[in-house]
């Protein structure tokens, strides 16, 4: 099985999550778009959800595909959220954020009743930070926030480059209008203690360890789709 039947796997298991009715969630990156697919035909078979993107680029894929959106105005207590990940452990922490959309993902995962992760099980880990965590600054003062960003880290015994996350032509911008540092830790053994750290500079807008959110994973492997609850 390659990467994208994985994935594919992972988001046909989420889909019997969805019930008739819900509001829903719907995650970004490549993951949450092959749910967004498989979704989108059981929504022209009848299925009656109404959905909130985490994204711009999720909210231009479920329009083509003809999936109902509200905003998160319009919704603001979800059901379900539906959402890939970039990494997580076995307690269903998460680095997020690798496609940029972690800020309107944890606000939408916040809104929501559950979190459902799906993932291929290359993304699960014993220790969070192997991948760089996506760090949201405001462009205002972003070397400030980095050197208090790297001071926070190094008083946990974290070092690691941060990187200013580029697109194809500039620095790259959230659909929020921020920056994002990827930040090059390779091991967090305590996310909490990182997490309050992060929060407590204020130039971070948000950052992409997602604590306590999820509550159920299906993981994607070889062998078909297993899932993982919360600890
Ligand atoms: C988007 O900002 C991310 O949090 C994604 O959920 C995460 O990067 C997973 O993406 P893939 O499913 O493409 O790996």
């Amino acid at each position: 099985m390659n990467a994208r039947e994985m994935k594919v796997k992972a988001a046909q298991a989420a889909l019997a999550h969805v019930e008739d009715g819900m509001r829903l969630g719907i995650g970004t990156g490549s993951t949450a778009e092959e749910f967004v697919r498989l979704l989108a035909e059981r929504v022209h078979d009848g299925l009656k959800i109404q959905g909130v993107p985490t994204s711009e680029r999720t909210a231009r894929l479920c329009v083509e595909l003809g999936v109902p959106l509200k905003s998160l105005d319009e919704l603001p207590e979800l059901d379900l959220a539906i959402d890939g990940t970039d990494e997580l452990d076995d307690n269903l922490t998460l680095i997020k954020g690798g496609g940029g959309a972690l800020l309107r993902e944890k606000i939408v995962a916040s809104a929501s009743a559950r979190m459902l992760v799906i993932a291929d099980e290359t993304k699960l880990v014993k220790t969070l930070g192997a991948f760089p965590l996506p760090i949201e600054v405001n462009p205002f003062g972003h070397i400030a926030t980095r050197i208090a960003i790297e001071k926070a880290a190094s008083r946990l015994g974290l070092s690691g480059e941060l990187t200013l996350r580029r697109g194809a032509e500039d620095v790259f911008m959230t659909d929020g209008g921020h920056y994002i540092f990827d930040a090059s830790f390779g091991r967090i053994p305590d996310a909490e203690a990182l997490s309050g750290e992060l929060n407590s500079i204020p130039g971070v807008v948000e950052h992409g360890l997602f604590i306590h959110m999820a509550s159920l994973a299906i993981i994607a492997g070889e062998a078909g789709a297993r899932t993982l609850e919360a600890k």
